[in-house]
């Protein structure tokens, strides 16, 4: 068997016909940037997410920037970021001029630990005292892979220390905390639709959702060269819109997501039953939450998780590492001048985790497969 960690063509066989249709719609009408495909896409996702706005930008990373710079953060502030995402998560927060400030993760669920948080946040304020203002500004919980961080304490954090919570949704289409869509819980979210994720474009796209009308407005227009009509623009923006390609595409991907989110979540429970007799950790939900496993992301010991990836290459079987290396221990982030020792969760599930294949359309036989592999590495003496 060849089993890819995702298979987009399987995919696009299912919908080709819904896909085609839409895109030659949008060519026949030139409807290449902005335009009715992405507004009704817009629409659609707003009320997908349970809340009032959705504004289509050119990818996640501008989604957060954005969502950022219009909450007001900006030069010495301070925002908060888990030690485990994509670099982008951080990216944007330097972008805005402010500085990151790591926190560690759960070692069980990888997301933001919230008591390393609330100790985060309260040695910053004791820092206050020492400063003019209180620099420590925002939070960005990620709900990585597709599981849900744990909102309400995030959120009461928040209120309590009056910080903006910003979702970075980019990995979680569709999940629920608590009975609420991932997307509207915070003050504002943001998402990508790099092709990979669980609702992925043909291309580079992002979003970002809100209730906030007055946000929405000022982000859109900065979103598009800041312009309030063609050639009158009120401020300098930005160039970061979804074309309607993209739009026309995600409106036929939306109708399809709860089904495939299903899916995945069938594949996930079948793999978390057939990977017990392993010495594998599958991934834990929290409770009263809907996971939409963007990945299935396991633990193994680091001396077996390279060994274990290459029998599983040799097989046939595609994985991958999300990520491996903890985001504060990244050069990019040694400005920083932290240590290993800082972040310990991170760094530790940096060098144990390994990501199985998962996608909506991957078959139970392969499931059974990938899993009878595992089995047959551990049996070999790992
Ligand atoms: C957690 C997370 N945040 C942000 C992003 C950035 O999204 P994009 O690649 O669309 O800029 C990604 C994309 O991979 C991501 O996984």
């Amino acid at each position: 068997m060849n089993i890819p960690l995702v298979d987009l063509k399987r995919q696009y066989d299912s919908i080709k016909e819904e896909i085609d249709s839409a895109m030659s719609e949008v060519i026949s009408k030139s409807a290449f940037v902005g335009g009715p495909f992405v507004e009704s896409f817009e629409r659609s996702f707003a009320s997908f997410c349970g809340v009032k706005h959705c504004i289509g930008v050119g990818n996640g990373t501008d989604a957060l920037f954005i969502a950022l710079k219009y909450l007001g953060i900006g030069e010495g502030d301070e925002v908060i970021v888990p030690a485990n995402s994509f670099i982008a998560t951080a990216e944007a927060v330097t972008m805005t001029g402010a500085k990151v400030v790591f926190v560690d993760i759960n070692p069980k669920t990888y997301n933001i630990d919230v008591n390393k948080l609330e100790d985060c946040v309260k040695s910053r304020y004791a820092l206050c005292s020492m400063r003019s203002a209180n620099r420590l500004k925002a939070i960005i919980p990620v709900h990585l892979y597709g599981q849900p961080a744990d909102m309400d304490p995030i959120l009461s954090i928040g209120k309590k220390y009056d910080l903006k919570v910003i979702e970075d949704a980019a990995q979680a289409h569709g999940a629920i905390y608590k009975g609420r869509r991932i997307g509207s819980t915070g003050d504002v979210a943001c998402f990508s639709f790099y092709p990979g994720k669980n609702l992925g474009a043909y291309g580079d796209g992002g979003a970002i959702v809100t209730d906030n009308h007055e946000l929405a407005v000022k982000m859109r227009m900065y979103a598009n060269h800041g312009r309030i009509d063609k050639y009158d623009h009120e401020l300098e923006g930005v160039n970061s819109r979804l074309d309607g390609l993209q739009g026309a595409i995600l409106g036929v991907k939306l109708k399809h997501l709860p089904e495939w989110s299903e899916k995945r979540r069938r594949n996930a429970y079948l793999y978390n039953q057939l990977l017990k007799e392993t010495d594998l950790t599958p991934p834990v939900e929290i409770s009263d939450v809907k996971a939409v496993y963007h990945l299935y992301v396991v633990r193994t010991r680091k001396e077996w998780r390279y060994k274990l990836q290459d029998y599983l290459r040799s097989k046939g079987i595609a994985t991958g590492i999300h990520y491996p290396i903890a985001l504060p221990n990244l050069k990019a982030y040694a400005r920083l001048k932290q240590t290993e020792n800082d972040f310990p969760e991170a760094t530790q599930a940096s060098e144990e985790i390994l990501s199985l294949p998962m996608f909506a359309e991957l078959k139970e036989e392969e499931i059974g497969y990938i899993a009878q592999e595992i089995r047959n590495f551990q049996g070999e003496g790992s």
